[in-house]
């Protein structure tokens, strides 16, 4: 295991061997910034579902820019607004608003659940550092759910819709109703996949399936990720990340589902699983597991990411939407080593967003707040949290990915925040 671990490491590193980290200033640590508070002239203040993305894809230099946004319901239009800082997450302005409206059949509406990604490879016309921006887009009469992809060209300045993934019956959360929810992507094995939540397939009442595309345009099969014989039971808001032992975490809520020990759902409501798979295609074929710490089980809307900070294996970060707390496993996920830590004051929010900034050995993990669900007034914010233990190496701890696009070889998962081998 470790010998072919260690060519692995041997062959990747001679792959890009004339390239050296570039190195960037490292993270300053933000306690808690204001990235957005909505007009007063807003009717509805409330969002929630942060996102955020670090560019890093075209050989930056200095302080790197991270962009944001999260669900909020304009008066004046179909748009997210994206935020930007160049200071790490200390300060933001708005660069732009991200207009959906690719279909010119659905006008109207909201847009829910934001994801942004930068481009490490080509894929159709889009060239690395394109941005993309998902959501779900629902329409003023409710009629329907769609997950489309917008693009940008110039780092957030300007947006076009590319293609819809997928689209769905009216939002409606009960089983047996045909919409779609909560995409993710990841680009990997020279595919931009979309995961997302499914309630169109008769056979469950909602899925986690994903569908790949290598020009952004056309989109394959549905794949199932996460499909449970119970027809009853929701598995939902899936996010993945590489961990320390170079496999694919995804993690999930479920949905009606009852604790096999006590019988209820009492204590964890939606509880977190996730599943660990040797490729982030291949969750299908793997069990899952329930993210359960000493002191309870994580409940609704997780969020993972991997860091190499914390010890030999790095530390999966794990947030979710109803404790303040994180969840850090440094055992590769091993299910008896979940440890419920202290978030260092973020606050809950309706699935806080995480990502791991440059320098610090990887230890600086930002965190984003849209806010909770439902409520009325919401302040979108930044802040740090440091991961307990040594620091880490590789890229994810010290600087940016090497600028290696011209180099002919796209290695799948060689992206920000992942395993350095
Ligand atoms: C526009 O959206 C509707 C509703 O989801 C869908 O049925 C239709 O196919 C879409 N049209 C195009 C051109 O994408
Ligand atoms: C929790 O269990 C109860 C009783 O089975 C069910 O009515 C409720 O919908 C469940 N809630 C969630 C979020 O799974
Ligand atoms: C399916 O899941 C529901 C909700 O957790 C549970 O009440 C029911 O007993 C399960 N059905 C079977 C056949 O296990
Ligand atoms: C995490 O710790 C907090 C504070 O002790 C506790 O209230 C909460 O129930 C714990 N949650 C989990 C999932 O361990
Ligand atoms: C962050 O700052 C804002 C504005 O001062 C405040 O309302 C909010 O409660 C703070 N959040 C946390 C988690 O302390
Ligand atoms: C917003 O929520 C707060 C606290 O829940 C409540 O006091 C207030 O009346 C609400 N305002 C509106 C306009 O609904």
């Amino acid at each position: 295991m470790f010998s072919s671990l260690l060519s692995v490491v041997t062959s990747a590193l001679l792959a890009t061997t004339a390239v050296a980290w570039p190195n960037v200033p490292s993270a300053p640590f933000v306690q808690n910034a204001t990235v957005f508070s909505p007009p007063a002239n807003w009717p509805n203040k409330g969002g929630s579902y942060a996102r955020s993305v670090l560019l890093n894809q075209n050989c930056e230099k200095g302080n790197p820019t991270i962009l944001a946004t999260a669900a909020y319901q304009p008066p004046d239009g179909q748009y997210l607004i994206i935020h930007k800082s160049t200071d790490y997450g200390a300060t933001w302005s708005e660069l732009s608003k991200a207009y959906f409206n690719g279909n010119a059949s659905l006008s109207g509406g909201i847009i829910l659940q934001p994801f942004l990604y930068e481009l490490a490879q080509p894929f159709g016309k889009y060239q690395p550092g394109t941005i993309l921006l998902s959501a779900n887009y629902i329409p003023g009469d409710f009629s329907s759910t769609n997950i489309q992809l917008y693009a940008s060209t110039d780092k957030g300045a300007s947006w076009e819709y590319v293609s819809t993934v997928a689209a769905g019956g009216p939002p409606n959360t009960d089983n047996g109703a045909p919409c779609v929810w909560e995409p993710f992507l990841l680009a990997y094995s020279n595919q931009l996949n979309v995961y997302y939540s499914d309630q169109r397939d008769p056979a469950y009442g909602q899925k986690l399936a994903h569908q790949s595309s290598g020009d952004l345009v056309s989109w394959g099969d549905v794949i199932n990720d996460v499909a449970y014989a119970n027809y009853t039971q929701r598995p939902g808001m899936i996010t993945v990340a590489q961990i320390g032992n170079g496999k694919w975490m995804c993690s999930y809520e479920v949905g009606l589902w009852t604790d096999p020990v006590t019988g209820s759902n009492d204590s964890a409501p939606y509880a977190t699983h996730y599943k660990i798979a040797d490729s982030p295609l291949d969750f299908g074929s793997v069990g899952d597991s329930i993210l359960k710490t000493p002191e309870g089980i994580s409940s609704a809307g997780p969020y993972t990411v991997w860091t190499p900070a914390g010890g030999p294996s790095g530390t999966i970060v794990v947030s979710d939407s109803s404790y303040d707390q994180f969840f850090l496993n440094t055992q590769n996920g091993a299910p008896g080593a979940w440890k419920n830590v202290s978030s260092q004051g973020h606050g809950v929010g309706y699935t806080r967003s995480l990502s791991v900034l440059p320098g610090n050995g990887g230890k600086t993990v930002q965190v984003l707040n849209g806010g909770m669900y439902g409520s009325n007034m919401t302040l979108f914010s930044a802040g740090d949290f440091i991961v307990p233990g040594p620091a880490g190496h590789g890229p994810g701890a010290s600087g940016f990915p090497a600028c290696n696009h011209n180099s002919g070889g796209y290695g799948h998962g060689w992206g920000w925040g992942s395993p350095w081998w």
